[in-house]
């Protein structure tokens, strides 16, 4: 194994989300060489070709369809290989034939490379993120999944509608599972520090429980409602693959809710789940504490258990 050159990356898994995160990498300048793979071939050259075609409107870089050899130096290994969610399917739905791909991937990878940070997105991500872990031998800070940061981009996003606010004002998170159990954590909820309800007064909301209820079951719904109109979501996990790579890189200590591995983080130890983390060059960097109102960690403990038997099932 050599070193690493911190410019590079790959995106394992070329479909629909794999080719528009290549294409969100490409946009973001972060990287000099991109590596995509994908046991259709033809479709990484395919997509390599086709987002290389936008680099002289960007910053120049190579591009290229590979082979796992080619990925022995790339510093951040993005893997959405797997199948999606078919319309009524959960994300739970998908681990079995999900973990089988991954017991093929992860192997190919750490053979030529063991020392990069591994970003998995392919679903259910705090399942495949657990499985990741156990099959490459990473240590637990360079091996994390997107987690919520999808979700909590959804979140953020209905609220600055719903506050006509820009959503980079609001700070909340969604945590817990990737998934049907997932957690708005409204207790410490703010727009710029003012906490979520006084600010909803602010803007002429009222009714706070009838809307806190609507906003995160449409957050929790979206990949349903979008997979129904139009197959699958890409967009949106894009740009949530291209900040982690962006926190990662520039080494920025990002609080981002990612899944990592947990300890004793509310009582829950041993999966992998979101709760914010600081990110930056070495991965995940710590855990931040955050504070849960008695109803949120309760929820969060049934949304453990929920993986947790996933995890019994299936190892
Ligand atoms: N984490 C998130 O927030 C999030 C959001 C959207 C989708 N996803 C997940 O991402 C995954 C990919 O979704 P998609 O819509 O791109 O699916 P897709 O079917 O369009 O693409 C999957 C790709 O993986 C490739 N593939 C399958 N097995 C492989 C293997 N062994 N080696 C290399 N490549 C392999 C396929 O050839 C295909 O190109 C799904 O699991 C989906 O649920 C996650």
């Amino acid at each position: 194994m050599g070193t690493l050159n911190n410019r590079k990356v790959a995106v394992i898994g070329c479909g629909f989300v794999g080719a528009a995160s290549a294409f969100a990498i490409m946009e973001s300048g972060l990287f000099s060489e991109m590596v995509l793979i994908d046991m259709n071939h033809d479709k990484a050259e395919g997509e390599a070709l086709d987002i290389s075609h936008g680099l002289p409107f960007s910053k120049p870089m190579q591009i290229y369809a590979g082979d796992y050899k080619d990925i022995s130096d790339a510093a951040v290994i993005v893997v959405t290989a797997g199948a999606g969610q078919k319309p009524g399917e959960t994300r739970l739905d998908l681990v079995k034939k999900n973990v089988s791909i991954f017991k093929s991937i992860i192997p190919q990878i750490s053979e030529v490379n063991k020392d990069a940070i591994m970003l998995i997105v392919a679903n259910p991500v705090d399942i495949l993120t657990y499985t990741a872990w156990k099959l490459s031998g990473y240590p637990e800070n360079r091996v994390f999944g997107s987690g919520t940061t999808l979700d909590t981009a959804r979140l953020k996003y209905l609220l600055g509608q719903h506050l006509d606010v820009d959503s980079r004002s609001v700070h909340a998170f969604i945590v817990g599972e990737h998934g049907d159990s997932e957690i708005a954590v409204w207790s410490s909820a703010n727009v710029s520090g003012i906490p979520i309800n006084r600010f909803c007064e602010m803007r002429g909301h009222f009714h706070h429980e009838e809307a806190m209820q609507r906003i995160a079951e449409d957050v929790k719904n979206s990949a349903y409602e979008i997979i129904n109109k139009k197959g699958a979501t890409y967009y949106g996990i894009a740009m949530s693959v291209r900040r982690i790579l962006e926190a990662i890189i520039r080494d920025e200590k990002t609080i981002l809710p990612i899944s990592s591995i947990q300890h004793d983080n509310h009582g829950v130890s041993g999966i992998a789940f979101s709760m914010p983390a600081i990110v930056g060059k070495n991965g995940v960097e710590a855990t931040v504490p955050i504070s849960l109102s008695q109803e949120e960690e309760k929820a969060l403990k049934e949304s453990a258990s929920t993986l947790q038997k996933v995890i019994d099932d299936v190892f």
